[in-house]
């Protein structure tokens, strides 16, 4: 049996380059790598715990399948499902919350960040978050989850949760370890300071944005003072993030960048760049134009993979209700 590997995306608008460079392209080189039994799914129960619109969800549920299928992900080769029709994930949820303590809740970075950023709306499932988070995971004994950097104190959640569990009721479930990639932390266009986020849409390249747009956005970039084109995260980190978006869309090295653009200054890089993020993105746009064309195909997927998610997860959560001792069976 190959290891399992898990992942999910929430489903709260459009997917930033963040999210494509730390996570989805990520995740269909993984499954094309066909070393790991893969599982995504769509986070809709985690994308509740901000402001919503009831009338957009299900558009922007599809829309992250169509995101996933235009990327890359195949469900033939990987499990792709929605979270919500898994009724396990809420399940393992409610039964690993009684061993969260609230103090180590309440270290959580991103719950602090969301907290400030939604003042109003500091809701329970909020601060529960990374909770269901290790449940998605520990449900179908994934040894590793591909995400971004902000996502690493949740797998540690995960971990520390999974020890917890086994200790005390015996070896249950497998400890999760995160897989990075080079562009684990991509920052926001406007401020290198701040990381992309769809928060901050001023300072997001959306995986949608029509050419002219992204040459616009990528010409108002900020970037440092001098202007050499070299990669130096210290002196250059508005550069340097800029080169990281080139060469994880180009996948090339930084040193060939610099002898690229050797002797040219900021405002030939930023051509050179959105022109390579407008054609790495072409393909991807032009998939995802057909796919919510026919909403039968992402209709499918999902039915699938659903059926698929729930024949692990209704075993797990059943092996996990005995070893806590509530089944009668
Ligand atoms: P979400 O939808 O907020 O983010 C999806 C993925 O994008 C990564 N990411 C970034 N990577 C690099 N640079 C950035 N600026 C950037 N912004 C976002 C995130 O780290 C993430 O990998 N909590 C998850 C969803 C989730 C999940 C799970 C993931 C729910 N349950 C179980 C793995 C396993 C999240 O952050 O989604």
């Amino acid at each position: 049996m190959k290891p399992v590997l898990v992942s999910g995306i929430q489903p709260t608008g459009k997917l930033h380059i963040g999210n494509y460079l730390g996570s989805l392209k990520n995740f269909v080189a993984l499954q094309d790598l066909d070393e790991y039994q893969c599982f995504f799914f769509i986070a809709d129960l985690h994308s509740l715990t901000e402001d919503f619109n009831p009338k957009e969800k299900a558009s922007q549920i599809r829309n992250v399948v169509a995101d996933y299928l235009a990327a890359g992900l195949n469900p033939k080769q990987s499990v792709i499902f929605q979270q919500s029709e898994i009724p396990a994930h809420t399940e393992l949820a409610v039964i690993l919350n009684n061993f969260a303590p609230i103090g180590e809740m309440e270290r959580m970075t991103q719950f602090k960040d969301k907290s400030k950023n939604q003042a109003g709306n500091i809701n329970m499932g909020l601060f529960d978050y990374p909770v269901l988070m290790a449940a998605d995971i520990l449900l179908y004994g994934a040894s590793v989850v591909p995400v971004g950097e902000d996502q690493v104190q949740h797998l540690e959640l995960a971990r520390t949760l999974a020890r917890r569990f086994n200790a005390k009721f015996g070896k249950t479930f497998v400890e999760p370890k995160p897989i990075l990639t080079e562009a684990k932390r991509i920052m926001s266009l406007d401020d290198p300071t701040k990381k992309m986020s769809k928060s901050r849409p001023q300072g997001c390249l959306f995986l949608d944005d029509e050419p002219d747009v992204i040459r616009k956005k990528v010409q108002r970039a900020v970037t440092d003072s001098g202007s050499e084109i070299k990669y130096d995260p210290e002196r250059k980190p508005a550069l340097s993030n800029l080169m990281s978006v080139y060469a994880n869309m180009a996948d090339v090295r930084m040193d060939q960048i610099e002898s690229a653009f050797k002797g040219k200054g900021y405002g030939d890089f930023k051509k050179g760049l959105a022109e390579v993020i407008i054609q790495a993105l072409a393909p991807f746009q032009e998939k995802k134009r057909k796919l919510l064309a026919s909403p039968g195909i992402i209709k499918k997927a999902l039915a699938a993979g659903n059926k698929k998610a729930s024949l692990v997860a209704d075993k797990k959560i059943e092996e996990i209700k005995e070893k806590i001792g509530i089944s009668l069976d």
